[in-house]
């Protein structure tokens, strides 16, 4: 069988190797990849939002399946796309992207389902936003509506950034028609955990638990980014909590989506504030997370080409699904200046050496070829992941792959999974 991947980051290149571990052997190609996913796959030169150019190229080469991995083209309508064509899709329509595309879809979803989330008010009109604040108190949160990279959420510490926020995103509109509508919410207190899930809109099967690491500091300052590493198991997700978010969570949101006449197939991902009230839900996104993909597939012990097979046929109450109980954990690699400015082309070197390493994945997130050698091509560069009998291990397994290799300017945290070891 044929399987194309859509995508160039960490994740695709998880994706890809668990794919290739498959005992069916899929012949793998990934659009448009990067240097490390072309050792698993042959690379397609298509972007992943290229929607036309995708959907001719599955014309062409008949893949038996497809797996999207950004959310772009899923909200861009790729999925609606393919389906039409005729081939079997991991990932949802243009309408259950909206679970990430739309913050307020999302917002009037879970409160029409009593899913526990934080109370909030959409707004399309900006002095009516700010006459609302007004009558609030900080810490509040400002959302962008639409998709904007990560960067579209504003915590507020005090009532005159949440007036700036709301200022930026529907005057100045620098997220642009993202911002036209914003959602303004409670603050939660808490911890953050990621439940990822697989559904075919009927069954829905999470998978193990995950956290990341969203600023990119140590102790976790500075700017949010779009993850430094992460970690599997979180701890803070009791077994009992577990099963709160599959029966109080994650099944009502799927039959919510089914009553709206959205079969969803592929992955729910939903970030959880673990407060002192319990669990609530701080946003969908509708796609495997980064960095938590290379974290969580490392566990995964059932055959993945058979998950995607079933969740795009709708056969996913066919299948169990079974997870290396030991812990991983990995570390992102990012050029120097990232969340901000960087430069591009750095030669990264000792990658064979780290390669060779036991219980250790090396995934490439924004690599290219330059005269043969693998350089840098992103923010993020790599994300090293280890896998052990302790998580005390797998961290330590991650950073003797990161120390294995060289690359100017290159940033990490040196803090991974400190919440899980101070507990
Ligand atoms: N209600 C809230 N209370 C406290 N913190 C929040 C709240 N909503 C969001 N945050 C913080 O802001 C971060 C980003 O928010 P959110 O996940 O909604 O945005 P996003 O841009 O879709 O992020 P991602 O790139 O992870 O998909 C969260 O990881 C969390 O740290
Ligand atoms: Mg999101």
């Amino acid at each position: 069988m044929d399987i194309l991947v859509i995508g160039s980051g960490g994740r695709e290149h998880a994706i890809c190797w668990a794919l290739a571990k498959s005992r069916h052997k899929p012949k793998i190609f990934c659009a448009p990849g990067n240097a490390g996913i072309a050792s698993l796959a042959e690379l397609v030169d298509v972007m992943s939002d290229d929607i036309s150019g995708l959907v001719n190229w599955a014309k062409t080469y008949n893949p038996g399946l497809v797996i999207v991995g950004p959310e772009i083209p899923l909200a861009l309508g790729l999925t609606d796309q393919l389906t039409k064509e005729g081939f079997l899709v991991f990932g949802p329509t243009k309408d259950g992207a909206q679970m990430e595309a739309s913050k307020d879809f999302t917002k009037q979803l879970l409160m029409s389902s009593l899913v526990p989330t934080a109370r909030s008010v959409t707004f399309t009109d900006s002095i009516k936003a700010q006459l609302y604040l007004k009558k609030q108190n900080a810490p509040i949160v400002i959302k962008a509506d639409g998709l904007a990279a990560g960067k579209g959420v504003t915590v507020c510490e005090t009532m005159a950034q949440a007036q700036l926020a709301v200022e930026e995103a529907m005057d100045k509109k620098v997220f642009g028609d993202a911002g036209a509508k914003v959602v303004i919410e409670e603050f939660l207190e808490g911890e953050e955990a990621s439940i990822l899930a697989f559904t075919d809109g009927e069954t829905i099967i999470p998978m193990v638990t995950a956290q990341d690491h969203k600023r990119v500091f140590d102790g976790d300052q500075g700017p949010n980014t779009g993850g430094m590493g992460a970690y599997s198991p979180a701890p803070v997700v009791t077994p009992e909590m577990n099963e709160f978010i599959l029966e109080k969570i994650l099944k009502p949101t799927v039959s919510a989506l089914r009553k709206r006449g959205i079969i969803y197939k592929g992955v729910l991902y939903a970030g959880l504030m673990i407060t002192a009230k319990g669990p609530k839900v701080i946003e969908y996104n509708c796609r495997f997370g980064d960095p938590e993909t290379e974290v969580v597939l490392p566990r995964l012990k059932t055959d993945f080409v058979e998950i995607c097979l079933a969740v795009a046929k709708g056969e996913l109450s066919k299948i169990k699904i079974e997870w290396d109980e030991r812990p991983t954990a990995c570390v992102v690699m990012a050029s120097h200046g990232y969340p901000g400015s960087y430069s591009k082309g750095k030669v990264i070197e000792g990658l064979e050496k780290a390669a060779e390493l036991p219980d250790t994945y090396v995934f490439h997130a924004g690599t290219a070829k330059e005269d043969g050698k693998i350089v840098s091509n992103g923010g993020r560069v790599l994300c090293v992941t280890g896998i052990g009998d302790t998580i005390e291990k797998a961290i330590e397994t991650a950073y003797q792959g990161v120390r294995t290799i060289q690359m100017d300017g290159v940033h990490y945290r040196k803090d991974i999974g400190w919440r899980a070891i101070n507990r």
